[in-house]
């Protein structure tokens, strides 16, 4: 074979490409030249002289991937709150701040409030399948719910990194959703900021809005109307000199520097950020389970 200086090469699923690959992951690196090459990737590559970077699309596979729901039999099954987490990560790390965070908390949640607990509303919790490839597993749940399933669903709280290493405390901007069509008022998208901000702001630290920007599994639930919230404690964006007054840490510094990277570990978790995520959480999931129209609207 041609030396193929630095390629890239997309590796189906499940088919063990040259570079070790795995179901929908983007293996980047250096081909290696000669014998590991299999027949048809050799046959695709350029010859001596042709420019160095391809991307050899040859090889994928579908494969099914699953959102795991669990609802306590508990409350009335048609004002459900829902809390959720996507539980899978990108190929090129395991994905623990991003998201087994967010995923643990779920777990815990769910554990503290047990099957049956004493509430006024069920408790529905979910752990979504393929955010990372683009938001499948909670766009497919919401679109497939019938209208009035959807109806059911009186608030979904989003958890998606709640353990930055150098952790932003960041509440979902309520208005925002308003804006593009959640209900607004006391059972509205504003009313879950204030909620979640005051619970935040209960475990010492001040904390601040950020945008719904389509980034994470609570769009399909703000597309259908369905009043969205949730936490955050930032990804690759940098900490400014105010946010570290605010919160401590490395100002210049992204809050996940391992955000969708091979380091992003059990080492790459706040545990007081863990912590104070969880908590807060779980004044907003016990919160809406009992009264929907809590303390803050
Ligand atoms: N959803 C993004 C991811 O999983 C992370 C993210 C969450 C980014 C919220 C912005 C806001 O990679
Ligand atoms: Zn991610
Ligand atoms: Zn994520």
């Amino acid at each position: 074979a041609a030396d193929a200086g630095a390629a890239a090469v997309l590796v189906g699923n499940n088919v063990p490409g040259p570079l070790g690959g795995t179901l929908g992951s983007v293996a980047e690196g250096r081909l290696p030249t000669g014998g590991l090459l299999q027949p048809d990737f050799d046959a695709l590559l350029p010859r001596a002289g042709t420019p160095a970077t391809l991307v050899l699309a040859t090889r994928s596979a579908t494969i099914t991937t699953r959102n795991v729901i669990a609802q306590t039999t508990t409350g009335r099954p048609d004002e459900v709150v829902m809390s959720g987490a996507h539980l899978d990560s990108v190929p090129q790390g395991p994905g623990i701040n991003d998201n087994g965070s967010g995923s643990a908390a779920q777990l815990e949640l769910a554990l503290r409030l047990g099957s049956a607990p004493p509430v006024t509303n069920a408790v529905r919790f979910a752990w979504w399948g393929a955010e990372e490839s683009g938001l499948i597993g909670s766009t497919t749940y919401v679109r497939g719910l019938t209208p009035e399933a959807r109806r059911d669903i009186a608030v979904l709280l989003n958890s998606d990194m709640l353990a930055s290493p150098n952790p932003a405390y960041l509440v979902y901007d309520g208005d925002d959703s308003d804006r593009v069509g959640a209900p607004p008022g006391p059972r509205g998208s504003d009313g879950i900021e204030r909620t979640l901000r005051a619970a935040l702001e209960a475990t010492g630290v001040p904390p601040q809005g950020t945008d719904f920007d389509g980034r994470s599994d609570y769009g399909a639930f703000i597309e259908a109307g369905i009043p969205a919230g949730g936490l955050f404690t930032g990804a690759e964006e940098i900490k400014t000199p105010e946010d570290a007054a605010r919160w401590g840490g490395q100002a210049g510094a992204p809050f996940d520097r391992c955000y969708h990277q091979a380091c992003d570990t059990v080492a790459n978790i706040d545990r007081p950020a863990l912590d104070r995520m969880l908590d807060a959480l779980a004044v907003g999931v016990g919160t809406y389970a009992v009264d929907l129209g809590g303390p803050n609207g």
